[in-house]
């Protein structure tokens, strides 16, 4: 497997792409908890790992990355209530949608707009070791959603 930071991030937002249509078009209650695993697997490593380093590495893309990390601060909240609730709950599927419909946009314009942004600034092996170091984040990332405070979101990338 590539430890190439990119492929890395574009593999999960594959994965979350996946799940996300299981539950819409599927009618999937159940494709909800993978989601939000994978979701907040995917959030640790890119908050930690990605954007920390490429803020560094790309400054002229700090103003993307902290509306990024927003967008995640808000899908936070809404995957740790989503997290506390049976699908039988009145709110679950408007939830569910609306937190879909905020990560769907956020991977589209990182998809879109940032990799390839990313990929002319910074050089492959830089790339292989955010990668790298990634990984073994993902090794002890949370598996299932909490609810950071806006400080703590700051603190990430402003360190
Ligand atoms: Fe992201």
């Amino acid at each position: 497997m590539s430890t190439d930071a990119i492929v890395m991030l574009r593999e999960g937002h594959k994965e979350i792409r996946r799940l996300i249509r299981s539950y819409r078009v599927e009618r999937n209650a159940e494709a909800v908890e993978p989601f939000l695993r994978a979701l907040t697997v995917y959030t640790y490593i890119e908050r930690e790992g990605m954007y920390p380093r490429v803020c560094v590495l790309v400054p002229e893309t700090e103003p993307d990355i902290l509306r990024f990390v927003e967008e995640h601060h808000i899908a936070d909240v809404l995957a740790a209530e989503l997290y506390d609730m049976r699908p039988d709950d009145v709110a679950f599927d408007a939830k569910a949608r609306l937190l879909m419909d905020i990560v769907e946009r956020h991977m589209d314009a990182e998809d879109d707009r940032w990799f390839p942004r990313v990929r002319a600034a910074v050089g492959r092996r830089e790339l292989q070791e955010i990668g790298a170091w990634m990984m073994r984040l993902a090794e002890r990332a949370p598996q299932h959603p909490h609810r950071p405070s806006p400080q703590q979101m700051w603190d990430t990338v402003a360190a």
